[in-house]
């Protein structure tokens, strides 16, 4: 077993690390998600499955399988340029192919393919060349090559796929998964964690209910044993929190904070895919991509731009323009990226993105940002500022200005202080707008009285059950899951003037792809004030391809003595009991 020790550097680093590349690349990216003349709908890696095509058939793709123009080294050295420095491959995924030479199963790309390459070994020796650490993704439950392979049923609907390969094994009573796993996955990991190196991430996914508690432990003595510094991501297993560090929802968008002893990490796809789609042109703009890469930082939270290789091993001309644009933009990025600090505010500043590091405070202006801003809450002696201008308005209120041409360029203004700032812990009014997020929160719970801390955590501090028992819990995302339990309140401390606000909510559909709903009413007090409103679209966002999300405007509060107050927000009235599963992601105060 590994001593604590090893973890918290690895820790450390990951979190310095930051920024990372998903590469999903096997033999689904032949085909591209077209078979047989026509698109699959979503995932392209999930082409056996949406289309149950029989392994026999499946296999075939393997012996075309001779990617020409695939070049770890090149590709390695754009994600170093880039910015990032870690890679997370899909060594094996659902589909069972092992993209190395495997001697478990011959169904590997060394021995099942024309082009007999160890393609995690190409990976592993470009990363040591580039000072870029290797990740491997591994499918240990799912595996629609083995009979044996996790097949979860009756389970969550998947876009009316199977999870499992019933088609070509159907008989689901025959099937033993601990035949698999010590006969597939356990033997594989072994090869993956002995032969390639420093294997720093190992990331498990889709566990379903058949991984258990004991199947996940196996897993993690057996990393801990070969590689103890590698970390395992949280898709480990789902019945139990376990693993060294949480994986966000599949694009869900990071906000909140992070823990220092279990760092978080989001994952993004460029298009709408995972594995490479021909037909899939949703392509995110490398302005959007820097945009959530703030987010990231200022949540401290890593992030895994995801990338898919053709069926020759290339990327596409979108991915190649995002990695030149992340390149071009480390220079003014990079020491505030890697600095390993999150924002150090109470609050969301609602204008800027924020990053701290020891004496070193960084400032990125949204899109939208005037010339000039104020930013409270921040006491210290001021050494020097680069990239804008700087002014004291008082001891902890500061006049910035020079902004316009930071937020074009989604660059940083960097205050340098002589020692450590001190920032304020009570949210308050941030250039006329205060914005406030569900992890900076208090949850009160019907009976539990739950600490933000505690909030994500199965049970409440009463001992009763929260999660899948009708209560709101924190999300890793720092979102409030599930809010609708009208006995639940969110609770803010903060400084608020007298005078009339406006008050703005940001929800979004936790499920996958479906349509925002408001679907109830909700409460907001402030001090001895009070407003009620339903929730209902004021401005559709745009900013996920796979949640969606709204702005309500919920009508003005006028607080007639200002001071420290709470502000508290609960669900007073459900319309169906059928309503949406919503995700409060914040409230906006803004002076009117
Ligand atoms: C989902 C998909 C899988 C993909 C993963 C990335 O779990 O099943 O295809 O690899 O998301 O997070």
């Amino acid at each position: 077993m590994n001593s604590v020790s090893d973890l918290t550097a690895s820790k450390r680093h990951f979190r310095e690390a930051r920024l990372g590349a998903f590469i999903h690349w096997g033999l689904y990216a032949n085909p591209g998600g077209v078979w047989e003349g026509t698109s699959v709908p979503y995932l392209a890696e999930w082409l056996q499955s949406a289309r149950r095509i029989p392994n026999a058939e499946y296999s075939r793709l393997a012996e075309q399988f001779n990617p020409q123009g695939f070049d770890a080294d090149a590709i390695v050295k754009a994600f170093s340029d880039a910015g990032m420095r870690y890679i997370v491959f899909t060594a094996k995924h659902h589909e069972g192919f092992a993209m190395w030479r495997s001697h478990v199963s011959p169904f590997n790309s060394y021995d099942a393919t024309p082009a007999h390459r160890d393609f995690v070994d190409e990976w592993s020796h470009a990363c040591q060349k580039h000072g870029v650490k290797l990740g491997l993704y591994y499918s240990h439950c799912l595996d629609w090559h083995e009979p044996d392979g996790g097949d979860p049923r009756p389970c969550a609907d998947n876009f009316g796929m199977s999870w499992g390969n019933d088609w070509d094994f159907p008989d689901q009573q025959s099937k033993n998964f601990d035949r698999y796993f010590e006969g597939k996955v356990l033997p594989q990991l072994t090869e993956l964690l002995s032969n390639y190196g420093e294997v720093a991430v190992l990331w498990l996914d889709c566990p379903m209910t058949v991984i258990t508690p004991h199947h996940a432990r196996r897993i993690l003595e057996l990393v801990h044993t070969l590689q103890p510094n590698c970390l395992v991501n949280s898709r480990l297993c789902m019945l139990e929190t376990l693993g060294d560090y949480g994986s966000l929802g599949d694009n869900q968008l990071p906000a909140g904070t992070t823990a220092d002893d279990f760092p978080r990490e989001a994952i993004i796809t460029l298009n709408d895919s995972w594995g490479y789609k021909s037909t899939d042109h949703n392509w995110k703009s490398p302005a959007q991509v820097r945009k959530i890469t703030l987010d990231a930082l200022q949540s401290g939270a890593n992030l895994l731009v995801n990338f898919g290789p053709d069926g020759e091993g290339r990327l596409t001309p979108e991915s190649w323009a995002v990695l030149h644009d992340l390149a071009k933009w480390q220079a003014a990025v990079g020491e505030a990226l890697h600095s390993g600090g999150q924002s150090p505010f109470p609050q969301d500043l609602g204008w800027a993105n924020a990053v701290a590091a020891g004496q070193k405070l960084w400032i990125f202006p949204h899109a939208e940002t005037p010339q000039s801003a104020t930013l409270a809450g921040v006491s210290g002696e001021l050494q020097n500022a680069c990239g804008g201008e700087v002014q004291r308005l008082s001891d902890d209120t500061w006049q910035l200005a020079g902004l316009e041409r930071l937020a074009k360029t989604q660059t940083p203004l960097r205050m340098e202080f002589s020692a450590p700032p001190h920032y304020d812990t009570c949210p308050r009014i941030q250039n006329g707008r205060m914005s406030l997020l569900p992890a900076q929160a208090r949850l009160v719970h019907g009976k539990a009285n739950a600490s933000t801390a505690l909030a994500d955590a199965p049970l409440g501090a009463a001992g009763e059950k929260l999660i899948g028992n009708g209560h709101s819990v924190l999300a890793d995302n720092g979102a409030l899951c599930d809010w609708q339990n009208p006995a639940e309140r969110c609770v803010w401390h903060l400084r608020l003037e007298s005078g009339r606000y406006r008050l703005r909510l940001v929800t979004r559909n936790g499920a996958h792809s479906q349509p925002w709903h408001g679907d109830r009413t909700v409460e907001v007090t402030i001090g001895d004030r009070q407003l009620t409103a339903n929730l209902v679209a004021t401005e559709e966002l745009d900013d996920s391809h796979y949640y969606r999300a709204a702005i309500t405007d919920l009508g003005e509060i006028s607080i007639v003595h200002g001071g420290e107050l709470d502000l508290t927000i609960r669900t007073i009235h459900i319309a169906s009991p059928d309503a949406a599963t919503m995700q409060l992601e914040r409230l906006e105060l803004q002076r009117s």
